[in-house]
């Protein structure tokens, strides 16, 4: 026993001192994310894996040294890294409270941490609601984007919750034996129409312009600034439909001017912190709705669902939103705008080339998160294309456009992977040249 215990305690310390060791040598401790120099500014180091790399796309080696030979770059998702970049520069300011939740905070279900009325801003029970409720409303006043006042807030797992919480709702309003039809204009964030499929005899998806008659029956969403576009427009195709959903998830002043139009104050309004602070892993949305019983009905849907979003979740957000409000705003949202404005800047020069623009257009507003891209003079399918030549973006297709033509692809890599991103599609150019 006590032998044990003297070989237990020597092999703690020994193994301490050779952590200790290993990090003097290689100049990096476990949680330090600060030092991009860090796997080589190619990865970073997570507190669940302390001693690994882990490596951006295409990167590899112990230290993140090496680019993937014939990599294909994923560049599917709207998965906003760069947005992690700027948390790097100011992890220290909030790292204290956003890092480490502590393992007995607010433990047990806190019921109602799905919904908040206006006027819960005064209540003083002791949930992290009325904390939420507050910088949310607080961010908004701020950057103008939306109206606050008289809406009530449902908190949901992302913009997907609130969104699914909202179809669900908005078919209980409609209150129609037929299915409700679900409706975007082309192009169209896909997912809507997987949502819309989930449940056939509830809703179902169609992306027809000739729907007048069903106008009762209807939901439309307006997504504004619209993902793959980032074009800016709020008018609805079907003028006198009543359930519309204004996905508002990239409407901020990192990739808009929200001080052009006045706050928006449609019914339901989307908001997720996916593409407003880049933490699209904590699965955080938000929805300011109008009409109360609209706001009760998605709550009620979430609560049927998950019962309430993650207080984890609520805390993460509610650390970084916090971050936002005053002056860090402005950092933030700087700090996005001219790093895509920098990165859109050599994307349309490339696209200029003459090579490039005989074979492609970019179709996209420029500084926003996607690169929209119709190929021409092409003999396969546009996404195959780039797949089969090291590039995996998002095939047009699913974004209801043509068979074949179009092309998703993001800009919110890291630093590094954007490199290899522009030199990625030039070869493919180049490619298409020395075919013929
Ligand atoms: C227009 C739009 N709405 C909603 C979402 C959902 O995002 P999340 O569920 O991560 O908040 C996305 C994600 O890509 C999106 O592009
Ligand atoms: C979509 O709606 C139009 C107009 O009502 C109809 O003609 C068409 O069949 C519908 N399409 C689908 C896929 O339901």
């Amino acid at each position: 026993m006590h032998h044990h215990q003297v070989t237990l305690s020597f092999f703690v310390a020994f193994s301490i001192i050779s952590l200790f060791v290993t990090y003097k040598i290689s100049g990096y401790g476990p949680l330090d994310v600060t030092n991009t120099k860090v796997c080589s500014g190619n990865g970073k180091i997570y507190a669940d894996r302390p001693n690994v790399c882990d490596c951006y796309n295409c990167f590899d080696g112990p230290a993140c040294e090496n680019v993937t030979p014939n990599c294909i770059i994923n560049d599917i998702g709207g998965n906003p890294e760069l947005h992690q970049q700027y948390w790097e520069t100011n992890y220290d300011a909030i790292s204290k409270s956003s890092i480490m939740v502590r393992s007995d905070y607010r433990t047990g279900y806190e019921h109602a941490s799905h919904m908040i009325y206006e006027d819960d801003t005064k209540n003083t029970w002791s949930t992290i609601t009325p904390e939420i409720n507050k910088a949310i409303r607080q961010l908004h006043k701020q950057v103008k984007n939306a109206e606050v006042d008289g809406y009530s807030i449902v908190l949901g797992t992302g913009g997907t919750g609130v969104i699914t919480a909202a179809i669900w709702a908005l078919t209980q309003i409609a209150n129609n034996k037929e299915p409700t039809r679900v409706f975007a204009r082309t192009p169209f964030f896909g997912a809507y129409r997987n949502w819309a499929n989930l449940y056939p005899t509830v809703t179902h998806w169609n992306a027809s312009y000739d729907q007048q008659d069903f106008q009762d029956n209807l939901i439309e969403f307006i997504t504004s600034p619209n993902n793959p576009t980032g074009k800016v427009d709020w008018e609805p195709h079907y003028k006198q439909g009543k359930l519309q959903v204004h996905d508002m998830v990239y409407y901020w002043p990192s990739l808009t001017d929200t001080s052009k139009y006045p706050p928006l104050n449609k019914d339901i309004m989307v908001f997720s912190l996916s593409k407003l602070t880049g933490h699209a892993g904590t699965r955080f949305g938000w929805a300011l709705v109008k009409d109360k019983k609209v706001a009760e009905k998605m709550s009620e849907f979430i609560t049927r669902v998950q019962v309430h979003t993650s207080i984890d979740a609520q805390f993460r957000a509610l650390t970084v939103i916090k971050h936002l409000i005053g002056t860090q705003g402005d950092v933030f949202f700087n700090f996005i705008k001219t790093s895509l404005q920098s990165r859109w800047k050599r994307i349309l020069e490339l696209f200029e080339k003459p090579v490039m623009k005989k074979h492609f257009a970019v179709e996209s507003e420029p500084d926003q998160f996607y690169l929209w891209i119709k190929c021409i003079n092409v003999d396969q399918p546009c996404y195959i294309l780039m797949a089969k030549n090291g590039l995996l973006g998002w095939d047009g297709n699913d974004f209801g456009s043509p068979v074949g033509q179009y092309v998703r692809l993001e800009m919110v890599v890291r630093d590094s992977v954007f490199e290899i991103l522009l030199i990625r599609l030039e070869e493919i150019g180049n490619k298409l040249e020395t075919k013929k």
